[in-house]
């Protein structure tokens, strides 16, 4: 089919000047499928602006235990659209997994755009949040790994809104979604119509992402025959025997001859060979060719009875001493062809379908639809790969337990996210969080390192949450990272957790510098620090100050930050090359041509980057 610029450029010889304005008018007002807010009529946020982020280390609020040379896991404090630039900046494409939780847009002016907060009654509400996350999933995109993936919680109200938005940041990247249960019991039921009692977690990821599936819930694979192990599941279907005439029939087990009526409510599975007129009719495999694989269970141990007259049958039907499925009876004086039970030695029991776990085709995905709520593990029965979560009382609880008080409003249960990232992290993954809030996903990374000896980091981006009423707020400094440090020492007679499981962090706030006064206002450690995120994914455990750096030291090349060519700087970068004469050096200077022409004076092989560059790689505009 010819687009509509083709048709339009066709026809643009023979149009006049009406209908060519018509035309033009109904192209360029044409909108695209998808979701539209209104950019152009909010004011831009001025969180977004030319400026430079660079880290500064806090030593004092970072918790760096003995023997830890260098933090992998980082928290930063700040608005986390500053943050995302840095990040973008230092850990482009090595983030495998993203947690988030935002700001839910429920108008209890629970997040800030253009240094306001956000009311019900703002008239520009909705697209100020889509706006306000759209700026900072589009840093984040950036920072996923070719097999990363992001997961979003949301609630009911607003995913339809954000799903759209994600499509928008993440075209043809979407996996699918979890629901949660995040209550257990009712709630004020809205307009009387809803308990609104669930919130869903969006999944996106890149092309290589797979979930890593959970191990533990193979235990439903109770059976084993010839080394293969299977589960009992439904060999019926929700239809009746009126709808499916063709699959109401008897079926008999070949090796004990024992006869099963089927349920007139739900009749099986899988049509009968015999019943099947038309072969070209027949979709999947009939219920001889399941029963000849050996795909069909019989109950070993049942009640067995034949009935040898009519009269006989009549009588246990009456009696209601018949098999039954259920509260079904299975037989009963109007089933069709009665008399041909007759005679037949009749099971008790139901015949299951088995469904064996090497015929699984993704046997360790999780199911997508629903977090199994730990309230009603017990009566999952046939479900797999189902997480078992919380619901958000247990957010608080755990908070409460590690702070002792109530320091954060509704963070989101541990187990939920311990176990989504028990789905989505393998044990070697960086992840994110950059609405970490009180730090759960910082205490799930942990636990999961904990349980499985894993070497997850962590990098939890939280708000101070300071406003002109309570200016001294550090909901970052004081409860994220506190939390952490708590769990790190242990807490309520839990173990604490060793620097091997990433028992450390990094603590940074951000200086915002003006690219044109970047070298007057930069400091030897933000870049020492900056450099270290870059290339080596790890912050220092000090503020550098001296004037040569060396940030990274690989057999054949060394990094090395150089602050001037000082006669006592330039003594030193000797030194490092008769020490490593191999490695080509590479030095980050304010000063790149006379170091350069220096090394090649003096024969030592390297080359030099300006350090103004070095600096503001990665962080350039956007808009
Ligand atoms: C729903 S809470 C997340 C709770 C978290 N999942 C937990 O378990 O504690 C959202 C958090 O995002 C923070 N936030 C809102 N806007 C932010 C911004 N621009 N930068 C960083 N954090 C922000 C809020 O302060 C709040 O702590």
């Amino acid at each position: 089919m010819p687009s509509p610029a083709t048709t339009l450029l066709q026809h643009l010889p023979h149009l006049n000047a009406e209908e060519l304005r018509r035309l033009l008018t109904e192209q360029l007002t044409r909108q695209k499928l998808g979701l539209y807010w209104e950019r152009d009529a909010i004011a831009h946020d001025r969180a977004l602006n030319a400026d430079l982020v660079l880290p500064r280390l806090v030593p004092e609020y970072s918790h760096t235990p003995d023997g830890c040379t260098a933090h992998a896991n980082l928290i930063i404090e700040g608005d986390n659209f500053d943050s995302l630039r840095l990040l973008r900046a230092t850990h482009a494409g090595k983030v495998r997994v993203i947690y988030i939780d935002p700001p839910y847009n429920t108008g209890n002016k629970d997040w800030v755009y253009n240094d306001q907060f956000v009311g019900a009654n703002d008239r520009w509400r909705h697209s100020q949040w889509l706006e306000f996350l759209y700026q900072r999933l589009c840093l984040a995109r950036d920072l996923l790994t070719s097999d990363g993936v992001i997961l979003v919680s949301i609630n009911d109200e607003n995913r339809a809104r954000l799903e759209l938005l994600m499509d928008e940041v993440f075209p043809g990247r979407r996996v699918g979604s979890f629901v949660w249960r995040s209550r257990t019991g009712g709630n004020d039921a809205k307009g009387a119509f809803f308990s609104d009692n669930h919130e869903h977690v969006l999944v996106y990821a890149n092309s290589g992402f797979r979930f890593t599936g959970d191990e533990k819930s193979y235990s439903i694979y109770k059976h084993e025959e010839g080394g293969r192990v299977f589960y009992l599941s439904d060999l019926t279907k929700a239809h009746d025997y009126k709808e499916r005439p063709n699959t109401y029939y008897p079926i008999c087990d070949p090796h004990t001859g024992i006869w099963y009526p089927c349920n007139p409510g739900r009749v099986w599975a899988y049509a009968s060979r015999e019943r099947v007129t038309d072969a070209n009719k027949l979709r999947g495999d009939t219920m001889e060719a399941m029963i000849e694989q050996g795909q069909v269970w019989f109950p070993p141990d049942q009640r067995v009875e034949q009935f040898d007259t009519l009269q006989a049958l009549h009588a246990a039907i009456d009696a209601q001493d018949i098999p039954f499925s259920g509260t079904t009876p299975l037989l009963t004086r109007d089933t069709p062809e009665l008399a041909q039970w007759v005679g037949r030695r009749i099971g008790y029991g139901r015949p299951r379908l088995k469904k064996f776990k090497d015929g699984l085709k993704n046997e360790n995905a999780p199911i997508s639809s629903w977090l199994t709520p730990r309230s009603e593990a017990d009566t999952i029965g046939d479900a797999i790969n189902m997480p078992i979560v919380g619901a958000t009382d247990e957010g608080s609880r755990v908070l409460k337990e590690v702070m002792g008080d109530k320091a954060f409003p509704y963070p989101k249960p541990l187990s939920l996210i311990k176990n989504l990232l028990a789905q989505a992290t393998r044990p070697g993954d960086t992840v994110l969080d950059f609405f970490a809030g009180s730090g759960t996903t910082g205490q799930a990374v942990l636990e999961l390192n904990a349980e499985d000896g894993g070497q997850r980091r962590f990098i939890l981006c939280s708000s101070t949450e300071a406003t002109a009423k309570e200016p001294g707020k550090n909901l970052c400094r004081d409860v994220c990272a506190e939390r952490l440090r708590r769990v790190i020492a242990g807490y309520g007679g839990k173990p604490g957790h060793s620097l091997a499981q990433g028992g450390e962090f990094a603590y940074l706030q951000l200086d915002k510098i003006d690219g044109a006064d970047l070298l007057l206002d930069a400091q030897p450690h933000h870049a020492a620090t900056l450099l270290s995120m870059r290339n080596m994914a790890v912050a220092p455990v000090e503020q550098a100050q001296e004037a040569i750096q060396t940030i990274a030291i690989s057999a054949d090349w060394l990094l090395v930050l150089c602050q001037d060519s000082a006669p006592a700087t330039l003594d030193a970068l000797r030194a490092l090359h008769l020490a490593h004469p191999a490695a080509r050096l590479l030095v980050a200077t304010p000063r790149p041509q006379a170091l350069a022409l220096w090394l090649q004076e003096q024969g030592i092989p390297g080359q030099t980057q300006a350090l103004h560059a070095v600096l503001a790689q990665g962080q350039g505009r956007r808009r």
